[in-house]
């Protein structure tokens, strides 16, 4: 019997779920819905208890297939099967989905949220227990990755309250002051909320976020654009996303003379040569988007400007980093779905660490979290009476990179140098050279590789 349904048109994401899923899985390739959803329906001869939709279906076919699923077999469990992307939010608002897998999620991943909507239905009467009883070649060529992307979440269907649905958070993620008990209780194996990092899929775009301010995203942000420029000179760039006050080009003694605001007029979309004039080259081999030159010209520049930049800038460098402004405004937002990590700041403060657990929670709801994540712990310091242990416990997540409170980091910015040149065997730049080693983990094994796929852009 054919316990799960896949309508796919990913031969690679079909063979991957057999793998899983053995003969419990059915398929129906995605080319049937050429036909319409009913002819890919009636394909289906068992009754399906969960369903995976995509990925590769756009919005109209997967509507039309929940519809004609809930109406045939109205205990099926949905799932869709898609990238996490800003109408992510819309899909799960009109139709009647259980969960959102991402198709990048490792197997483990996968397997834990199809076990928990088995669980689910089971518990409210929708499946008997019998109908998800392994079979013999499940499991058999699966890949367990211990360092699953938290790239699955759950929601509501549009006929349950928030209550009935399957609940991501129920085992893994308890309230802050419940993790620091579980701290303590086990301190070995903390249940982390956020999972670390997925080694399988490459950094490109970094924004540097940051629930308050002040927090050492710019920083940060400018030692990462540095210290990749070492692996990738004249293949970086990076972006002041901060419109209203951004000051990367105070700190780096940068005198641009074009800004973000070229950089999004309607010529320098038309034009990549355009685009590139807008640039401020810096000597350590790497290029910055100019903050605006005044609050009100920034605030011309809209959230989709900025995220469509992002992008654009990907074409053409090898490391996009964006430095943002705290919290998550429209811009900031934007940016998130444009790349592909997010380097997360805080102190020790802990109403900064439970801003941060909130800021990833909100951010895993909307289906916006980057599949990379980096946590920074920056103004490391044992007299803060908390220890990263401790801040990892309140995050919900461990800490990658702790960074030292350091009085070289004020002294290099006030000279206009970065940390990182400034003052290498400071433990601060230490530590920020281990964030940029950890981001371009790839490059550190295969700089040939760079070489190949870098393109020089001429300093202006
Ligand atoms: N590890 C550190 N040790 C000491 N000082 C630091 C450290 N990190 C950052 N600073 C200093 O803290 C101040 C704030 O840092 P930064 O400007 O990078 O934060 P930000 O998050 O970008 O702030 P904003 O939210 O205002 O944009 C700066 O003066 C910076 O030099
Ligand atoms: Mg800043």
């Amino acid at each position: 019997m054919s316990t799960y349904l896949l309508v796919s048109r990913s031969t690679e994401y079909e063979a991957r779920l057999r793998a899983l899923l053995g003969s419990r899985l059915s398929v129906v390739t995605g080319e049937f819905l050429t036909f319409g959803a009913d002819s890919v329906l009636e394909m289906v001869t068992d009754t399906p208890r969960i369903v995976l939709l995509g990925p590769v279906l756009n919005f109209e076919e997967t509507r039309d297939l929940t519809r004609g699923l809930v109406e045939r077999y109205p205990d099926v469990g949905l799932i869709v099967v898609r990238e996490q992307r800003a109408d992510l939010e819309d899909w799960v608002d009109e139709l009647s989905l259980h969960a959102v897998l991402s198709p990048l999620a490792s197997d483990e991943t996968t397997r834990d949220l199809l076990d928990r909507l088995a669980g689910w239905l089971v518990s409210h009467g929708r499946a008997e227990e019998s109908d998800f009883a392994e079979d013999a070649d499940a499991e058999t060529e699966s890949d367990a990755q211990p360092d699953a992307p938290w790239s699955s979440l759950f929601h509501a269907t549009e006929a349950e309250t928030p209550a009935d649905a399957v609940e991501p958070t129920s085992s893994t993620a308890p309230e802050a002051h419940d993790a620091e008990q579980a701290a303590e209780a086990t301190p070995e194996e903390p249940e982390w909320l956020f999972p670390p990092l997925d080694p399988s899929v490459r950094s490109e775009a970094l924004a540097v976020i940051a629930p308050k301010g002040g927090q050492g995203k710019s920083t940060i942000a400018i030692n990462l654009a540095v210290g990749l420029a070492s692996f990738a000179p004249n293949s970086v760039v990076l972006v002041d996303g901060d419109l209203q006050f951004g000051d990367i080009t105070v700190a780096l003694a940068l005198e641009p003379t074009r800004t973000i605001v070229d950089a999004v007029a309607p010529e320098a979309v038309a034009d990549e040569l355009v685009l590139k004039t807008t640039f401020t080259h810096h000597p350590a081999g790497f290029f910055v988007v100019a903050s605006a030159p005044s609050p009100e010209l920034g605030d011309e520049v809209q959230p989709r400007h900025l995220g469509a930049l992002v992008d654009r800038l990907r074409g053409i460098f090898r490391y996009v980093i964006v430095d943002t402004t705290p919290g998550l405004g429209e811009h900031t937002l934007n940016v998130l779905e444009h790349v592909t990590d997010a380097v997360v700041v805080s102190n020790m403060a802990v109403a900064s660490l439970r801003a941060v657990r909130s800021e990833l929670t909100l951010l895993t709801t909307l289906g916006l979290m980057p599949v990379n994540r980096h946590m920074v712990l920056n103004f490391s310091d044992k007299m803060a009476g908390l220890t990263a242990k401790d801040a990892a416990s309140i995050i919900g997540t461990p800490i990658d990179v702790e960074v030292p409170r350091s009085s070289a980091v004020v002294l290099a910015s006030n000279r206009g140098r970065p940390l990182v040149h400034d003052d290498p065997r400071d433990p601060a730049a230490r530590a920020l050279q281990e964030l940029v080693a950890r981001v371009a983990r790839e490059d550190t094994t295969k700089r040939t590789r760079i070489a190949r796929r870098r393109r020089i852009l001429e300093p202006q």
